[in-house]
């Protein structure tokens, strides 16, 4: 059981990586102990669900995705007014797209949670089908295959996406919270 006390300033842990890296998966346990076990006020936006609202008119061009981070951005400001935690999982491909929701936060506010899966991992993975696709040329700039992943320079966290649990993904992150609440 955790017990992490809920910060004065809220965080937003931007979780950023291929299709089928496991953002989403590691996103899902890390709102399941901040929001069910520890009680804090937070929220998890997906990119695959983003996609079907907010940012349904866009695609994946390099211009679309922009948009989908600049919109991404303006949600993620308006719930920090809240006070709300805010956990990312969008492949948010582009390092300046990162760079910008960096410097919009407080120093330590953002914490970039990279989980590092090869694309071989991933294609083998496929769990949506999506690579298989691209590779066949039926879905164009997929990302890792005909669209670029800038990999993180410097994230604050780095997640082995094969051979790490979800649990042990979030009990880096949490090692990680912990160091900076001390
Ligand atoms: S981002 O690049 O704009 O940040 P986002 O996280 O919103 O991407 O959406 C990625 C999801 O859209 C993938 O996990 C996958 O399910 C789906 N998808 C469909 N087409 C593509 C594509 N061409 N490239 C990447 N993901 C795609």
């Amino acid at each position: 059981m955790n017990d992490l006390s809920e910060p004065t300033t809220p965080y937003v842990f931007w979780f950023t990586g291929l299709s089928g890296a496991g953002k989403s998966t590691v996103a899902n346990a890390l709102m399941e102990v901040l929001d069910k076990e520890c009680k804090w006020r937070c929220i998890q936006l997906d990119g695959d669900i983003l996609r079907t609202g907010l940012c349904s008119d866009l695609g994946f061009s390099e211009e679309d995705r922009h948009e989908n981070q600049r919109r991404l951005r303006e949600v993620v400001k308006l719930l920090l007014k809240t006070g709300t935690n805010v956990v990312v999982s969008f492949i948010s491909p582009f390092a300046h797209d990162r760079q910008i929701a960096r410097e919009m936060l407080e120093d330590k506010q953002f914490i970039e949670i990279y989980v590092n899966t090869t694309l071989e991992q991933c294609e083998q993975r496929d769990p949506k089908g999506l690579y298989q696709k691209a590779r066949a040329g039926q879905i164009k700039e997929f990302t890792g295959i005909d669209s670029p992943f800038e990999v993180p320079a410097n994230p604050e966290i780095e997640i082995s996406g094969a051979g790490t649990t979800p649990d042990q993904s979030v009990s880096k992150i949490l090692t990680y919270l912990k160091e900076l609440e001390a």
